[in-house]
């Protein structure tokens, strides 16, 4: 099967209606594929399996069957082993290795995109003029977004051999050509 962001939106879109779930989708693609570009991976792979990493999380809303669950229903629409394996490893109860640029992006990207997005909403002009330090002044309060784990963050960072201030500022510039369609307000 030939791995396109067509079929990856399709297949997401057949387990998925909640909006923050499509939104979440939107917004790590968008940084995935961004690092694809970066990193000299092949795009379309990356964005892929980016939209496709919590797609079952609606059917699936429990770590029991998360992303577990899931990767049996991709296998058996005949997604490639590098798309389910991607998508296997975002998932830290699994322990499986990261050891592909893609999964080191992909993880680091997932909470983070979430976390960019929340900082965003609060916002008068979204993302537009966020900063890495008030990003990072917010990491700081547990109260914030609590949902986002904070620890996922930091490692995610240190997989991928970033720098978090140049990681942030990486996200928010990659997040900002769809701000509209994760219901952030814009300046224009
Ligand atoms: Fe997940
Ligand atoms: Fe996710």
């Amino acid at each position: 099967m030939e791995v396109t962001r067509d079929r990856a939106w399709a297949t997401l879109t057949r387990y998925t209606t909640s909006e923050a779930l499509l939104r979440h989708a939107l917004a790590v693609e968008a940084a995935v594929r961004a690092y694809a570009r970066k990193l000299g991976g092949d795009e379309e792979l990356w964005g892929a399996v980016a939209l496709l990493h919590d797609f079952d999380y609606e059917i699936h809303p429990t770590l029991d069957k998360h992303p577990q669950d899931g990767a049996a229903t991709l296998r058996e629409e005949g997604y490639p082993e590098e798309v389910i394996e991607g998508v296997l490893s975002h998932a830290n109860h699994l322990g499986l290795p990261r050891d592909m640029p893609l999964k080191k992006a992909l993880f680091a990207c997932d909470e983070l995109a979430g976390f960019v997005h929340a900082c965003g909403l609060v916002r008068p002009d979204g993302i537009e003029t966020l900063e890495p330090r008030s990003v990072r002044k917010k990491l700081k309060q547990p109260s914030f977004a609590a949902g986002v784990n904070r620890e996922d963050v930091y490692e995610g960072a240190a997989e991928l051999g970033v720098d978090l201030d140049e990681h942030i500022a990486f996200v928010i510039e990659a997040l900002r050509p769809i701000a509209p369609q994760l219901g952030l307000r814009t300046a224009s």
